[in-house]
Parts: structure tokens; sequence; C-alpha cells
């Protein structure tokens, strides 16, 4: 067991490649399988990547929950950005504002087993993502 967290902060791109290194770290440390790794760390780049993209920047904190098997890793992703208007849109496949292929978050949450989002113009954008070891 751990109260360990690692806080990662999101201002530039270089910034997502350090947080996915460090997802990947926390999937690790509960010995999570290759699979479960390579889903974890691909979903948080995608939200990471919004972010720095959408969010005019943020922080990602991840953490260990739970203990010995039933063991799985949080990441917080926050930012203070404009927030997203219509949920139910953006969270389509296919649906962009900007110039990718608008899969970020549709994709995101198919790779994890837990995803929350929580959005407003006056606070920005909350994204928890949550993977299981196995
Ligand atoms: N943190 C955020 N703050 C504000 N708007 C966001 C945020 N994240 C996503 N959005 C909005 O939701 C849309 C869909 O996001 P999504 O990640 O699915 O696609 P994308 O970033 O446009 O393209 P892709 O991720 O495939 O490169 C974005 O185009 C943007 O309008
Ligand atoms: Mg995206």
């Amino acid at each position: 067991m751990t109260d360990e967290s690692w806080t990662v902060a999101l201002v530039r791109q270089s910034d997502v490649a350090f947080a996915r290194q460090v997802a990947m770290k926390a999937m690790t440390a509960i010995g999570a399988s290759a699979i479960k790794k390579t889903k974890f760390v691909t979903a948080v780049s995608e939200i990471a990547r919004n972010a720095v993209i959408y969010g005019h920047g943020g922080a990602i904190t991840f953490r260990v929950v739970g203990i010995g098997l039933h063991r799985s890793v949080v990441g917080e992703c926050t930012d203070r950005g404009p927030g997203i208007a219509d949920m139910q849109l953006a969270l389509k496949d296919g649906y962009t504002t900007g110039s990718g292929l608008g899969l970020g978050l549709s994709g995101a949450r198919r790779l994890v087993d837990r995803f929350d989002i929580i959005s407003s113009a006056e606070s920005g954008t909350t994204v928890t993502l949550e993977s299981a070891a196995r």
C-alpha cells in the first residue's frame, strides 16, 4: 500500500511525454499487465494533450488506490480552460473543434476502467481516469 502521489504540470507538449512516463511508473508500481499499462498511458496522453491544447494548461496527479491485488491507479487531470460546452458532442467519435481526429476523449474513455469528466466555463475541465492492474 502507498499514499504516494505524483503531480505533473501540463504546460507544453513535452509535459505530455513526462506525464506518460509517470503514468507508466505508477502502473508498474501496482504490477499492471503490459496491455493495461499501454491502455492507461494512451488514455493519459490524450487527456493531458487536451489540457495543453484546449485547457490552456493544467496538471495531472496520479495516485495508487486500493490494497494488494485490488490496487489501481487514478489519474486526475485538471485545467482552468474554457470548459466543454456540449459534453455529449465532445464525447462522440470524430467530434473536434480543433485540427485533431476527435478521437481523444472517446478513445480514452474506452481504454480505462473508470472515466469521469466534469467541465464548466467557470472551473475548467477535470477528467478522472482509473485503471486496475489486470
Ligand atoms: N480540456 C478541454 N478543455 C476544453 N475543451 C476540450 C478539452 N478537451 C477536449 N475538449 C473539446 O472536445 C473536443 C474533442 O476532444 P478530443 O480529444 O476527443 O478530440 P480532439 O482533441 O479535437 O482530436 P484528437 O484528440 O483526436 O487529436 C475538442 O476538439 C475540444 O473542443
Ligand atoms: Mg484530443
